[in-house]
């Protein structure tokens, strides 16, 4: 069976990706240097699977330490998770995410290159279709413009990607664009653990659920939405990483790039996730609308035929699903991975 390299592979959707490769037969090596993850999280994905993988501490932007990881590990493709995505960080430290982003795939590129490993998967994101679009979003659209840094580290790795492709066509690529990336695995192992203040809504919710937070603030009843609040789609961790699964395999099998939306295809509005919420886990979620949050967009959700289609990849839960899974693991883990 080949073996996979997995940047970024303790984080949130790396960690439940490493669950899913290694059920489906695959070798795994890790490499992440912990700057938002913790190293328990692979302990608990061995516990999951029963499986054994080596966890290298390794930042993508050290040129030297990637290469003899690949030297020694010589994995036949990667999937490339690693990368700063907090939306407003970006926003103050810009260069921070440029650098950490871009350069840090540039040099993973370059070390694959060298060692003859042309195959990855990399995390690009909807927010990538931008504000011009108009939903559902549909991979043969035009790329939009990105309302901050992050979001245009996405385009630009697209971008790079692309032309690495125009320029060397042994390489296969696969750009999947994520919708919103929620739950956890149902074991109640591993999940998301932000730092800080969640800034996304779920993660916000499952705080307030569990007494960390008063009450959560709703951004906005104003937009052109059937209640006001904002759309998006919003995609189980599990099936998200099966998608990868789908993704890897086909990269292993031909070159070329290919771009699919991994998203249900169905837009669910805030209060819609609130009330799911309190519904599947008979608990209360206090919350106030306030204003807008600058940089949102009133709707995102995808048309996902594409991954249908050539992947024969579908989202299988649903957003009860979503909300029990989320809560199992915060309230069985309040501290995410500190004891
Ligand atoms: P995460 O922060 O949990 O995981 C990212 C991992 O990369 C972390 O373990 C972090 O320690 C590691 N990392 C960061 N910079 C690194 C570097 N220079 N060298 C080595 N390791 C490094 O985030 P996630 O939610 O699992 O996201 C994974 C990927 O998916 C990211 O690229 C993100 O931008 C993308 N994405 C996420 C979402 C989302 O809503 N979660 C949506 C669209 C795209
Ligand atoms: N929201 C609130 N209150 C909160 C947090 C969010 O009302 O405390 C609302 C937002 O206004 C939005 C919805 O909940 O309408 C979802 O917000 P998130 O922050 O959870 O997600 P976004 O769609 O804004 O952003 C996500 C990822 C980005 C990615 C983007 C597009 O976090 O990385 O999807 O793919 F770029």
């Amino acid at each position: 069976m080949s073996k996979i390299l997995v940047t970024g592979g303790t984080g949130y959707i790396g960690s439940h990706t490493c669950v899913e490769l290694l059920n489906a037969g695959y070798e795994i090596v890790v490499i992440d240097n912990f700057c938002n993850s913790s190293p328990k999280s692979a302990a608990r994905v061995k516990k999951i699977t029963g499986k054994d993988f080596k966890v290298c501490e390794c930042d993508i932007r050290d040129k030297d330490g990637l290469k003899k990881v690949f030297e020694a590990e010589k994995p036949d493709a990667v999937i490339h998770f690693a990368g700063l995505k907090a939306v407003g960080e970006s926003c103050v430290k810009p260069l921070e995410y440029y650098e950490n982003n871009i350069w840090g795939t540039v040099a993973l590129l370059e070390v694959m290159r060298d060692c003859g490993c042309k195959r990855i998967v990399f995390s690009s994101s909807a927010t990538v279709y931008g504000s011009e679009n108009k939903v559902p979003f549909v991979e043969t659209m035009p790329v939009g413009t990105a309302t901050n840094p992050y979001g245009t580290t996405k385009i630009y790795i697209e971008n790079i990607l692309q032309d690495l492709y125009k320029a060397d066509n042994e390489w296969s690529i696969e750009l999947l664009r994520y919708f919103n990336p929620i739950g956890a695995h149902p074991s109640g192992q591993i999940g998301e653990n932000p730092n800080g203040i969640p800034n996304n809504l779920m993660p916000y919710i499952a705080q307030v659920a569990v007494g960390k937070r008063e009450m959560l603030s709703v951004y906005g009843n104003d937009y052109p939405t059937p209640d006001g609040t904002g759309v998006r789609d919003y995609i189980h961790v599990v099936d998200l990483a099966v998608g990868h699964i789908k993704a890897v395999t086909r990269a292993l099998g031909k070159t070329g790039v290919d771009i699919y939306n991994l998203g249900t295809g169905i837009g669910y509005s805030v209060l819609d996730i609130v009330n799911t919420f309190m519904e599947v886990n008979k608990i209360n979620i206090p919350y106030k609308i306030v204003d807008r949050r600058p940089g949102d967009i009133a709707e995102c959700y995808a048309n996902a035929d594409k991954a249908k289609e050539e992947l024969g990849w579908v989202a299988a839960l649903n957003l009860a699903d979503m909300c029990r899974d989320t809560w199992n693991w915060q309230k069985n883990n309040p501290n995410g991975y500190d004891d």
